[in-house]
């Protein structure tokens, strides 16, 4: 049972059983004279980790169906009677009819001819009246069958414990059904009934176990008439389609039911034993519900005093199971790495992910050896289970290699761990790209690429459809971003043939987080499939693979807002504008260029397109000369602090491109690099404004403060109306510029002299460039819009947003001005004063 909350307005939808009196003339007599019928089978190993039970070896297991389906388990308790749970039968509140039901005793294998088996109708479903959501207790369901069960060997009933039955914490249980087999893997055919031996876990340890949040936060509390059963380990417990089957424990020769499968956080995971309702409590609840019919249930007396057993863990200090799978003995080393040994070609690389399964590329196999750390020689490999749609889907370009022998668990070999559907790696991971399929190792010391996780936004946004939503924490993304130390590639040659895997720490436990795309061409970084979404596949077809919850779910005081984010809309050339959250190395503005003119000078230029960085004319053009100086650009620099390598992007100017301009030298210019910087975190083309004053729109000036040490810096300012700007500088404004105000003091202001840019930040989250400063100016910005058409014309994959209807330039020579505004220009506090207080002084 998932963990979902059901109403807790359940109305006792019970009604008295018709007949129930009338039977016979005595209404006691229960219990001690069919004593020696119960819980005694004829004399004569899913459940997720168990096996094929022997025929008749759980007569009292039955199978509740609805609709001709296997829905839940139950325990025969009495020739009219079945034991079960209650969420079963109770959906939204409401009691299903008994109509719909029907039970089957006596089965063994649900499929084909049922021999020795029969069904019954269901003639009353009895629940208690408090029971309202499994994880609220009372998970109970007594059945009255429309006609008494047939006993013979393979039908019998079990005993029941009373109130005061005793079961000893670490006793050897057993827990029988036909449900899944692990999470979301149904038992197969034949639908054998399936066992498996759970150890009780004493109520202070399995409370324990549980206190320690899983993932997203999520805890849970033993209530009391709960009980626990499984291992810290996990790895056996029952699992979706087990509910209401027996947990049974053997006392003296007979087998007392202690508890009713209830529910579980998922199915045989770590720290996450199985829930069982506890039966001994609810004994006068059973004796009130079946009264009168005859025979009753059997609750014998206990006839053995309960000692803990031997197993049972310290209760005061639990012990709680750490991870089997993802512990690297020493930093850099991977005992999970697996080479796929591939005659005549390049071994293959691959990862363990259980003692007889291997994780790899389907793309590499023609003939295999497997070689493991420490170990002797090569493995050999039984079988190869290639995904289904490896040949046509990058993203399933996987192959699992059963191992002819198991290995044994050390430090290494190890299995490395995976994550469940739900795992959500939070941005800021650390990770790591190791090889994967024939990957080469990454020139340099280390053969694995430090990295660091993007946010989901700028991933989804950057690779993604744009305009979609974010898929948000606990959705499987649709691609992980890593942020990595990547040599620069030389120029045109992109980092293409090598694939990578993401591997992803989390408190020194290593997941298997992604493989990477080969189709993501030359975007850095490129782009990782979540390997989480192929968990159902992996643990279906290894039957044990390490898939472990998430260790780390702190995402600390902005990390929800990854809840519900869209990305920003379209442009036709894909993503610009996105900052990358976490910064990348400290780089905060990836479309942010310094461009040192001819050794001297450094002027501030924005990436608009990967081969083209916009800059104002008059910083890099000496005044009045027309030669084209030495220009060198440099992305993603944070200050002159040294970068990591491969943050760093410097390229030549081969041109500059100027529009014609009748008279007046034009304000903008274009330069030309001498090869495409291709989009990366620390290096992403800004998106461009297409004209008018971008309402509501969050605007700054970036820049310098200081051209020496270049530490960028983003002071905040509103661009003025149109109107108050003109009649501010009346007369002396060439046509498309924009003045701003400044909104904080004067401390974050940018130098001139480098001619900072303004950028707005849109309301989808994306930043777009709006001007470039003028000459000599904090205030006046020579605005991008007028000179869209020119900008396009010569870079083709300029993004520019679509026009969204801002309100335009203000008419040449308009005559509005309120008299002593141009004399306020030299004061634009004073000049917006001014302006406001015009309104007021019209009305
Ligand atoms: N409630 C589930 C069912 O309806 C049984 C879940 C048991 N889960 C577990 N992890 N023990 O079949």
């Amino acid at each position: 049972v998932r963990l979902q909350p059901l109403p807790a307005s359940l109305s006792p939808a019970i009604s008295p059983i018709p007949g129930a009196f009338q039977d016979s003339g005595k209404a006691a007599g229960l219990g001690e004279s069919h004593v020696g019928d119960c819980g005694r089978p004829e004399p004569s190993a899913r459940i997720v980790g168990g096996s094929d039970a022997q025929p008749g070896r759980w007569p009292w297991q039955v199978s509740l169906h609805q609709n001709g389906g296997h829905i839940c388990g139950g325990s025969l308790i009495a020739p009219s009677w079945v034991l079960s749970a209650a969420h079963c039968f109770v959906t939204n509140g409401t009691l299903e009819p008994a109509t719909e039901w029907s039970v089957l005793l006596g089965v063994h294998s649900q499929d084909g001819p049922l021999d020795g088996a029969h069904v019954r109708a269901v003639a009353a479903v009895l629940v208690p009246d408090n029971y309202s959501s499994v994880e609220l207790g009372a998970d109970l369901a007594l059945l009255r069958l429309a006609s008494p069960a047939r006993l013979g060997p393979a039908v019998r009933p079990v005993c029941l414990p009373r109130a005061s039955h005793r079961f000893a914490p670490g006793a050897a249980c057993w827990a029988t059904g036909w449900g899944d087999i692990q999470e979301a893997d149904r038992l197969p055919l034949p639908w054998v009934l399936q066992e498996v031996e759970l150890r009780l876990l004493g109520e202070a340890t399995c409370r324990c176990l549980y206190s320690r949040p899983g993932p997203f936060n999520l805890t849970f509390q033993l209530l009391p008439g709960m009980l626990c059963a499984g291992y810290p380990e996990g790895r056996r417990d029952t699992c979706q389609g087990d509910s209401g089957g027996p947990l049974v424990c053997e006392e003296g020769g007979r087998w007392f039911q202690a508890g009713i499968t209830s529910f579980g956080f998922g199915c045989g995971r770590r720290n996450r034993p199985g829930v069982f309702t506890a039966v001994a409590p609810y004994e006068a609840w059973i004796r009130e519900q079946v009264i009168g019919s005859e025979p009753g249930p059997a609750f014998p007396t206990q006839s053995w005093e309960p000692q803990a057993g031997p197993w049972e863990p310290r209760d005061e200090n639990c012990t709680v199971a750490l991870p089997e799978c993802g512990i690297a003995p020493r930093p850099g080393a991977w005992p999970w790495e697996a080479r796929v040994m591939v005659p005549g070609s390049r071994p293959c690389h691959g990862a363990l992910v259980s003692e007889s399964w291997v994780l790899a590329p389907a793309s590499c196999f023609l003939d295999w050896r497997v070689l493991l750390p420490s170990r002797p020689r090569a493995e050999l490999v039984a079988r190869l289970v290639p995904h289904e749609n490896a040949s046509w889907d990058d993203a399933s370009d996987l192959a699992l290699l059963q191992l002819l022998a198991p290995v044994n668990l050390s430090t290494a070999p190890r299995p490395v761990c995976l994550p469940h559907p739900e795992h959500y790696f939070l941005p800021r991971s650390r990770c790591r790209l190791a090889l994967w399929g024939r990957g080469e190792p990454a020139p340099g010391p280390n053969a694995q690429l430090e990295a660091e996780l993007l946010s989901g936004w700028w991933c989804h946004c950057l690779y993604g459809r744009q305009g979609a939503s974010v898929p948000p924490p606990g959705d499987p993304p649709l691609a992980l971003c890593p942020a990595y130390q990547e040599e620069e590639e030389e120029a045109g040659r992109c980092w293409n043939y090598s694939h990578r895997s993401l591997l992803c720490q989390e408190e020194g436990t290593w997941f298997l987080a992604g493989i990477s795309d080969l189709s993501s061409g030359c975007l850095r970084p490129r782009v990782f499939y979540p390997l989480q979404t192929h968990g159902p596949w992996i643990s279906h077809v290894t039957r044990g693979a390490y898939l472990e919850d998430q260790l780390t779910w702190d995402w600390g005081p902005e990390g929800e807002e990854t809840e519900t984010q869209t990305c920003p809309p379209p442009t036709e050339h894909g993503a610009c504008g996105l900052r990358p959250e976490p910064a990348v190395m400290g780089v905060l503005w990836p479309w942010l260029v310094e461009v040192h003119v001819a050794g001297d000078r450094v002027c501030t230029g924005i990436l608009v397109a990967p081969g083209w960085v916009l800059a104002a004319t008059h910083c890099v053009l000496r005044p009045g000369s027309t030669t084209v100086p030495y220009i060198e650009v440099y992305l993603g620099r944070a200050g002159v602090s040294p970068l990591p390598q491969g943050h760093q992007v410097s390229r030549l100017v081969i041109g500059i491109r100027l529009p014609r301009h009748l008279g007046l030298r034009p304000p903008l210019a274009l330069l030309e690099l001498s090869s495409r910087v291709e989009p990366s975190p620390s290096a992403l083309p800004i998106c461009l404004h297409p004209g008018g004053i971008p309402l509501g729109a969050s605007c700054w000036v970036l820049g310098w403060k200081d051209p020496q040490d270049r530490v960028p810096v983003a002071a905040a300012v509103s661009i003025l109306m149109p109107r108050l700007c003109h009649c501010l500088y009346q007369g002396v404004l060439p046509p498309g510029t924009l003045c701003v105000l400044y909104l904080e003091g004067q401390e974050d202001r940018c130098e001139v002299t480098s001619a900072p840019p303004l950028l707005c930040q849109t309301e989808g989250g994306s930043w777009v460039l709006v001007g470039m400063a003028v000459r000599g100016s904090r205030e006046l910005f020579a605005a991008i819009g007028p000179e869209e058409a020119w900008i396009s014309q010569i870079v083709g994959e300029a993004h520019f947003l679509p026009p969204s209807g801002y309100p335009h330039w203000p008419p040449e020579g308009s005559d509005l001005c309120p008299p002593d505004m141009a004399r306020a220009s030299g004061s634009p506090q004073a000049a917006l004063f001014l302006l406001l207080l015009t309104p007021l002084l019209q009305a």
